[in-house]
């Protein structure tokens, strides 16, 4: 598959089973994901594996982290707060380590773990697993940042949950592309 087809057709799978990719097959995975731009060869990104029953204790954790933000949330939401990781066989945790720079500042070093995020969804599907990128409150929460051993100034930029889709893919049409034209200041007009 040339690249522009595998950015073209790829598409959030939330439906995951077995088998997740493990071996050569993750590693190829990684390396994808250390490939992305990089502002200062900082290698902001830090990836954090969650499989087989760590997932149960990221479920857990993740529990934890809604009782602490709403006391009143009612035990059907805390099980399916608890339940989540248990979506896909594999979730790779995309966390930005962020350092001061006098040249780099944060919010680049998040968007190098975002384009580092997306390099490994695409290379997900062009290997023909099955990938979604999900975040959600738990993204944000000191806690969970704590039991996943990050800093409070790291950020986590997505929870790849990975797998085998249990669906047939559906056909998938090509974005439209949409763009303006800068020809001053004051000239903006629609490609
Ligand atoms: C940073 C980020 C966080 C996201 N978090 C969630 C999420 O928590 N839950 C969700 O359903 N979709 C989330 N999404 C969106 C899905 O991953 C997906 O991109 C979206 O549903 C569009 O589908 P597609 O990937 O097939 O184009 C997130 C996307 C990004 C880029």
């Amino acid at each position: 598959m040339d690249l522009t087809t595998a950015i073209q057709t790829r598409a959030s799978v939330g439906a995951l089973t077995e088998p997740a990719p493990e071996g050569a097959a993750l590693m190829r995975l990684l390396e994808a994901g250390a490939a992305a731009p990089d502002h200062g060869r900082l290698r902001p990104w830090r990836f954090i594996l969650v499989r087989g029953a760590a997932r149960e204790r990221l479920g857990a954790v993740f529990a934890a982290a809604l009782a602490r933000a709403e006391p009143e949330a009612t035990a059907p939401l805390l099980e399916r707060e608890r339940a989540k990781p248990l979506r896909a066989p594999l979730i790779l945790v995309v966390a930005a380590h962020v350092v001061a720079h006098p040249k780099v500042p944060a919010i680049e070093q998040i968007l190098a773990a975002g384009a580092a995020a997306q390099n490994i969804l695409l290379a997900a599907h062009a290997a023909g697993f099955g990938a979604m990128w999900r975040t959600g409150e738990p993204a944000y929460d000191e806690g969970v940042k704590a039991a996943l051993g990050l800093a409070p100034e790291d950020a986590v930029v997505g929870f790849l949950y990975l797998g085998t889709r249990r669906d047939p893919a559906t056909e998938r049409r090509p974005a439209a592309a949409e763009a303006q034209e800068w020809d001053g200041p004051g000239s903006l007009t629609p490609l």
